[in-house]
C-alpha cells in the first residue's frame, strides 16, 4: 500500500512539475518578492501564461493581459490570457480574455500569430479596448496588422472587432508638402538594402510610400493613455525599421489618422512608454527575434516628438542584453514605474519567464538596475 501511495505521489509531483508548478521553497521566495527570471505562480499553482503583455489598472485591481504560449509553438492556440491582482504579487487566473476561433479563414483563426496584447479602459464608452499585433494564419509575419477587440468587463470576454494595417492613404504629421512630394518619388526597386542611400531613403519615407495605399505595417506594439485622456498606439512599422505613434479616436477603437514616425531606419521593436515629470520616455529593443539584445531609450517633451535617443538604461549582469529579456510594458505604480520584459524560450514557449524591475532615476534619467529579488510593497 505504502509503495503504491509513494508511487502515486511521485507521479503527481512529476506531472504537476511538467505543467509548470514549482516547489514550495520557490513559491515562498516568490511571495516575498519579485524574482525576475523564475517561475511565477498564479493562484492555481501554475506558471503565469501572459507573455508580451501589459497591465491595466481598473479600480483597485491590476489586470495583466498577455499571450498564452503553448508547449511547442509560439502560434496562438488559445488567445490572450488575463490575470488579476490587488498587490501585483498574488495573481488570480481569470482565464482566456480573447479567444482564437476555430472558424477557417477568420482573422484570429487558431494558429494565427497574436502578440503583445494591451488593454485600456475608455471612460466615455465605458468599454475595455484591447489592441494586439496580428499575423494571419499560415502567412508568417507578412500580414503585419493590428487587431482590436472590446469588452464590457475588464477581464473580458473580449469580442474581436477587426484587424488591418495602419493609416492607409495618410501621410505622417511630420511630413509637410516638401516631404510628401519627395516620399512620393521613392521606389524600393532603386535601392540596395542597407546601403547608405537606402537608409537615407527609409528616413525619407521609402516604406511609407510603398505601403501608402494598403496601409502601414503594424507589428510589436503597446498602447499609452495620456493624462488628458488621449490614447496612442505605438508600433513597429516599415519592415520594423521605424516606429509609428498613432493617435486613437475618442472611443479608443480606431486610429484618428494623426501619426508620427520615430527613429526612422533605427530598427526598434518592443516599445514600452511612460511619462515622468512631463517627459515621455520610451524603452525599446533592437530586432533580433526571440534573442535578447541591448535596450534602447528615447525621450521627448511631446508625444509627437522630436524623440531623442539616450544610452541603454540597463545596469548590472547581462545589462548589454536587457538581462536576457525584451521590453514589453512600463507599469506606473504610485509615483514609481515597473519595467516589464520577457525572457523568451522559443523551443519551449510556455516556459518563457518575466523580468519586472523598478525604474530608478539618475540625473533625471531612467535607469534599470538588476535586482535578484525586490519587495514590491516597498515601491509604494
Ligand atoms: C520579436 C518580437 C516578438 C516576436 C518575435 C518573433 O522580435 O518582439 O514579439 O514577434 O520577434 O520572432
Amino acid at each position: 500500500m505504502k509503495t503504491i501511495l509513494a508511487l502515486l505521489l511521485a507521479i503527481c509531483v512529476l506531472d504537476s512539475y511538467g505543467k509548470g508548478v514549482i516547489h514550495e521553497k520557490e513559491q515562498k521566495a516568490q511571495n516575498l518578492s519579485i524574482r525576475s527570471g523564475e517561475l511565477w505562480l498564479d493562484d492555481s499553482g501554475h506558471h503565469i501564461n501572459a507573455h508580451g503583455g501589459g497591465v491595466m489598472k481598473y479600480g483597485d485591481t491590476y489586470y495583466w493581459f498577455g499571450e498564452h504560449k503553448s508547449e511547442y509553438t509560439s502560434d496562438a492556440l488559445v488567445g490572450v490570457m488575463c490575470y488579476s491582482s490587488k498587490d501585483l504579487v498574488n495573481w488570480h487566473n481569470c482565464g482566456v480574455a480573447l479567444s482564437v476561433t476555430e472558424e477557417l479563414g477568420h482573422d484570429i483563426e487558431r494558429g494565427c500569430i497574436l502578440e503583445r496584447p494591451k488593454a485600456i479602459y475608455n471612460p466615455v464608452t465605458k468599454k475595455f479596448c484591447m489592441w494586439f499585433h496580428l499575423e494571419l494564419k499560415g502567412r508568417g509575419y507578412s500580414a503585419a496588422r493590428y487587431g482590436v477587440a472590446v469588452a464590457d468587463r475588464p477581464e473580458g470576454p473580449y469580442k474581436f472587432l477587426y484587424s488591418q494595417r495602419a493609416d492607409a492613404a495618410t501621410w505622417p504629421l511630420d511630413f509637410g508638402d516638401e516631404e510628401r512630394k519627395l516620399a512620393d518619388t521613392l521606389n524600393t526597386a532603386h535601392y540596395k538594402d542597407w546601403s547608405s542611400a537606402w537608409i537615407k531613403a527609409v528616413g525619407q519615407g521609402l516604406f511609407v510610400k510603398r505601403d501608402f495605399g494598403t496601409g502601414q505595417m503594424s507589428r510589436d506594439m503597446t498602447l499609452y493613455v495620456d493624462d488628458d485622456g488621449h490614447a496612442y498606439h505605438i508600433f513597429s512599422s516599415e519592415e520594423n525599421l521605424t516606429l509609428h505613434i498613432a493617435e486613437l479616436t475618442a472611443d479608443y477603437l480606431h486610429h484618428s489618422g494623426r501619426y508620427v514616425r520615430v527613429a526612422p531606419a533605427g530598427h526598434n521593436e518592443a516599445p514600452a512608454i511612460f511619462k515622468h515629470k512631463g517627459v515621455y520616455w520610451m524603452i525599446t529593443s533592437g530586432c533580433t527575434g526571440w534573442d535578447p539584445n541591448e535596450a534602447r531609450m528615447f525621450s521627448s517633451s511631446s508625444i509627437w516628438g522630436p524623440w531623442k535617443q539616450h544610452p541603454n538604461p540597463c545596469r548590472g549582469p547581462k545589462a548589454e542584453i536587457t538581462f536576457g529579456g525584451q521590453s514589453t510594458f512600463v507599469l506606473p505604480v504610485g509615483d514609481r514605474y515597473i519595467f516589464m520584459a520577457d525572457i523568451w524560450r522559443p523551443q519551449h514557449p510556455i516556459d518563457a519567464r518575466y523580468i519586472w524591475l523598478p525604474i530608478d532615476f539618475e540625473d533625471g534619467k531612467p535607469v534599470i538596475n538588476w535586482r535578484d529579488g525586490w519587495d514590491i510593497t516597498k515601491l509604494r
